[in-house]
């Protein structure tokens, strides 16, 4: 039987309303000097996303113990890094991508050189968050955080991966280094908002942290292996982007080296690891092991 998901539902429902708000409100309190960029940052930001990695950052967060008010600093600080990586990603510099969300892409509606800035300012705006006063957070945990999501984002992490991505766009790839690309890629960003999460409870329990960065590396390499399955059996309606868009530009992707079939069982594996990660702590994380079960059955 599948497993009832439904309680990581309820929850991810209650974490895009409020993660959505709280990022709203900052783009409110903007002055509208050049509104045409405002509404080039909302669409960005606001329009969509399942907002996966700040259910991470919550779920992590709230079963060590931190407070909601703390969280939203953490979540809305990783989802502008995504939201920034999906703009940049779509431009035609890179994938080339014109639906991102069930919307036109940033570049599509707004013009490149607004797409650009759009990804520089949400780069930006993750480390205002996160860097915040306001949030109540203590000045070494608000540097960790800082450290943490910018290794996240940075050469060790997405844009790394990025640059693997496109390097190795119609070109042969052995496992070892595809691994390597989606560890960086994807994987980078969910290890963060799960450290994130964890930073925020302030709790120093080194045995802790690595079990939950064990899990989280194992859901992220299974997150964008399913996201290339995806685009294999997925719908374009329902993806909200366009499905085999990785086939048209030979892309470097799991079911490209292996097979459909083999990047599936992959990706359950995956999840089970992760899943078995969380077993020895002493902590109510079944919405994580719930998100491990969401990670490969999703259909967008
Ligand atoms: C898509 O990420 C790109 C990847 C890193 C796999 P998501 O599947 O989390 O996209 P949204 O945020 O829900 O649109
Ligand atoms: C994106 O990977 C990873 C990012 C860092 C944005 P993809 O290029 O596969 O993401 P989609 O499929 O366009 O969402
Ligand atoms: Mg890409
Ligand atoms: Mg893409
Ligand atoms: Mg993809």
């Amino acid at each position: 039987m599948d497993r009832d998901l439904s309680a990581l539902k309820n929850t991810a429902k209650d974490v895009q309303n409020r993660v959505n708000a709280f990022m709203g409100r900052r783009l409110d309190a903007m002055d509208d000097v050049v509104p045409s960029f405002k509404d080039a940052l909302r669409h960005a930001l606001l329009l969509g996303g399942k907002r996966s990695r700040p259910l991470l950052v919550y779920v992590t967060g709230r079963a060590l113990g931190a407070e909601d008010a703390a969280l939203d600093y953490a979540a809305a600080g990783v989802e502008c890094i995504h939201a920034y990586s999906l703009v940049h990603d779509d431009m035609p510099e890179m994938d080339n991508d014109a639906l991102r969300r069930g919307q036109p892409t940033v570049h599509k509606k707004y013009g490149q050189a607004t797409a650009l800035l759009v990804g520089d300012t949400l780069q930006a705006l993750a480390f205002e968050f996160l860097s915040s006063p306001a949030s109540g957070i203590k000045p070494e945990n608000a540097l960790e955080l800082c450290s943490v999501l910018a290794r996240g984002a940075g050469y060790d992490g997405m844009c790394g991966g990025q640059a693997m991505d496109l390097y190795y766009e119609g070109k042969d790839i052995t496992l070892d280094t595809l691994r390597e690309l989606h560890r960086r890629k994807t994987g980078a960003l969910i290890r963060a908002a799960v450290q994130l999460g964890y930073t925020v409870a302030g709790l120093e329990d080194p045995r802790l942290c690595a079990a939950l960065d064990d899990y989280a590396a194992d859901v992220g390499l299974a997150f964008q292996v399913w996201d290339d399955v995806l685009d294999v059996i997925g719908d374009t309606a329902v993806l909200g982007k366009n499905a085999g868009a990785d086939i048209a530009l030979h892309k470097s992707t799991y079911p490209a080296l292996m097979g459909l079939e083999k990047a599936q069982e992959l990706a359950l594996a995956a999840r089970d690891r992760a899943v078995a990660r969380l077993g020895d702590i002493p902590f109510d994380l079944s919405l994580l092991e719930d998100f491990a079960f969401f990670t490969v059955s999703r259909d967008h």
